[in-house]
């Protein structure tokens, strides 16, 4: 087995998470912008963390390059506020011409010719084309350092959840209906087309 320590380059530390960790879902987080447009960017470091207070959280990474902040986190840090989209079969390459860097102010919502809908508790607009929206009020603001590939653990309270009636049946999100998309290494993507179910044995069957 190859194995390696962590100290060193970044750029095989970075290879190896997106390679292991998959696969990832992805938030794609609007935000608003100092001069008030709407920033919109996807985030595959991302994840659920509490029920209630319900809780999630993602991570954008220092620019390998010049070690800046992303756009989604300087927005956050000011304005406290952000709304998690998510990414479906239907809206993945917009979503994916969002993750281009646009000059500081340009929106990536007209960039993309993707569309705003008003939320009804924070300021930042929720993505029509997004079956799913989570408004989030900030939590937690978690930095790994000022140094270029260092994460910020940006975790928020989920205070509205929006969810489209032709997902949702019985209390339940239909995973087949929505067909979300999850992210690998590079530019691999995956689809989630292919769903088994495995039951667990309960209480009365272990102790048998
Ligand atoms: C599917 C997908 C997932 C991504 N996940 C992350 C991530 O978890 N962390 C990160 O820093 N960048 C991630 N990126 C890159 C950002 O989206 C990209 O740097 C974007 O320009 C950041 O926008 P901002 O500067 O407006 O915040 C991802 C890109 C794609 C296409």
């Amino acid at each position: 087995m190859l194995s390696f320590d962590t100290d060193g380059d970044l750029s095989q530390n970075y290879k190896f998470l997106i390679g292991a960790v998959v696969p990832r879902p992805i938030a794609v987080v609007s935000t608003i912008n100092e001069n008030g447009t709407h920033n919109l960017a996807p985030f595959s470091f991302f994840n659920a963390f509490s029920a209630r207070p319900m809780i999630v959280g993602f991570a954008p990474i220092r620019r390998p390059n010049t070690g800046e902040k992303k756009d989604t986190l300087v927005n956050i840090e000011r304005e406290k506020e952000f709304v998690v989209n998510f990414v479906t079969e239907d809206n993945a390459d917009l979503i994916n011409l969002c993750s281009n860097e646009l000059p500081y102010g340009e929106s990536e919502f007209d960039f993309a010719g993707l569309t705003r809908l008003d939320s009804e508790k924070v300021k930042p607009p929720r993505l029509k084309e997004s079956p799913i929206h989570f408004e989030c009020k900030l939590r937690d603001l978690i930095s790994y350092g000022d140094h270029a590939g260092a994460g910020t653990l940006i975790t928020g309270e989920v205070i509205k959840v929006h969810v489209s009636e032709e997902i949702y049946d019985n209390g339940r999100i239909i995973t087949s209906r929505w067909r979300p998309m999850g992210r690998g290494a590079g530019n691999d993507w995956f689809k989630t087309d292919s769903i088994v179910e495995k039951t667990r044995l309960t209480k009365a069957q272990i102790q048998k």
